[in-house]
Order: structure tokens, then C-alpha cells, then sequence
């Protein structure tokens, strides 16, 4: 039950991440660059991001935090039974692209979004346009990493 919920958990901040990535370079960013001038599509992707990468972050620890608490019961339920705990290599693979992943969207938010934020206060557009492009790029990488580890996990767990 409690290796359950905590599955539920951490779905659900995958599904907050991946879903959002998904909506943000699939539906607004196209959407945004169609019917509005550059000023006000970096205002908008702007305020959006804010919103959306504070989510992320919760997002991210959660997933972190559930999936960490979920290997940890496996590992004493083994321990107690005096088995030894081999962890499935689609758990490895999970928690290693995680990092990967993390570590991707710690230089979006750092850097890349810091710089949309500064190039908006200066109206300086080309230069908002250039760091939402490499955002748009880098969102599009972690989409990828996630929905691979998605199909890699049920794979494994189907075998
Ligand atoms: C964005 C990164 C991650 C994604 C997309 C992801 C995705 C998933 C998915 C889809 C499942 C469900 C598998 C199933 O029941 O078929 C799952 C389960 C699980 N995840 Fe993650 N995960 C991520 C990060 C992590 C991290 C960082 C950890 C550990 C620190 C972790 C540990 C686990 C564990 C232990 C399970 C249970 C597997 C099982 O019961 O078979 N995950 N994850």
C-alpha cells in the first residue's frame, strides 16, 4: 500500500514534468510565435516559464524524493528477508537519466531563463528570441530523455 502510493506519487510528478514540457514546445510555443509580435511573446513565455519552472522544481524533488523512498523500502524488505538487493538495470538507467535531466533543466533555469528575464527588461528581443530558441531546444532534449524513460521502465517491468 505504501509502495503504491508512493508509485501514484511519483507519477504524478512525472506526468507534471513531462506533460508540461510536451504542452509548452508542442502547443504555446508554436501558438505564441503565430499570433503574437516579439515583445509580447517573450513577455508571455516569460511569465509562463515562471510558473512553469517553479512547478517543475516541486515536480523534480518529488519524483526524486518517492523514488528514492520506493528504492529504500525494496532495499530493507530484501535486507529483512537476508536477500541481497540487486537493483533492475531500468532502475539505474531511471535514476542516472534523471540526472541528466536535472542537471539539463538546473542550466535552463539558471542561465537560459535568467537571460530571457534580463533581455525582457532591456526590450533587447533578438537576444530573448536567441535564449527562448536554446530553451525551446533543451526543454525538447528532456522531453525526450523522460518519455524514453518512461518506455524503458514499463518495458522493464513488463519483462
Ligand atoms: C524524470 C525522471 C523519472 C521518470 C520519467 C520516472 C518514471 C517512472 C515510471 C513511469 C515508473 C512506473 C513504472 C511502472 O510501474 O511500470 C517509475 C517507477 C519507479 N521509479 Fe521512476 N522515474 C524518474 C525518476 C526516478 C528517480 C530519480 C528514482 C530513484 C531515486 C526513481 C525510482 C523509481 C522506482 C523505485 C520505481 C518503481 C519501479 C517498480 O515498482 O517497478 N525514479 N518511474
Amino acid at each position: 500500500m505504501l509502495y503504491a502510493s508512493l508509485k501514484a506519487i511519483h507519477l504524478l510528478g512525472v506526468v507534471v514534468w513531462i506533460g508540461g514540457m510536451f504542452f509548452m514546445v508542442a502547443c504555446l510555443r508554436p501558438a505564441a510565435a503565430e499570433a503574437l509580435e516579439p515583445p509580447a511573446r517573450v513577455r508571455l513565455m516569460h511569465a509562463v516559464m515562471r510558473r512553469f519552472f517553479a512547478a517543475v522544481t516541486v515536480a523534480a524533488g518529488i519524483a526524486l524524493l518517492s523514488g528514492a523512498a520506493m528504492v529504500g523500502l525494496v532495499w530493507r524488505e530484501r535486507a529483512s528477508a537476508g536477500l541481497a538487493f540487486n537493483m533492475p538495470l531500468d532502475w539505474y538507467a531511471m535514476i542516472g537519466l534523471f540526472v541528466v535531466m536535472a542537471a539539463v533543466f538546473a542550466h535552463i533555469r539558471l542561465t537560459l531563463f535568467r537571460r530571457v528575464g534580463r533581455a525582457l527588461a532591456d526590450q533587447a528581443w533578438p537576444v530573448a528570441a536567441a535564449a527562448l530558441l536554446a530553451i525551446r531546444w533543451e526543454v525538447t532534449l528532456n522531453l525526450v530523455i523522460g518519455v524514453f524513460i518512461i518506455v524503458l521502465v514499463r518495458l522493464g517491468s513488463a519483462a
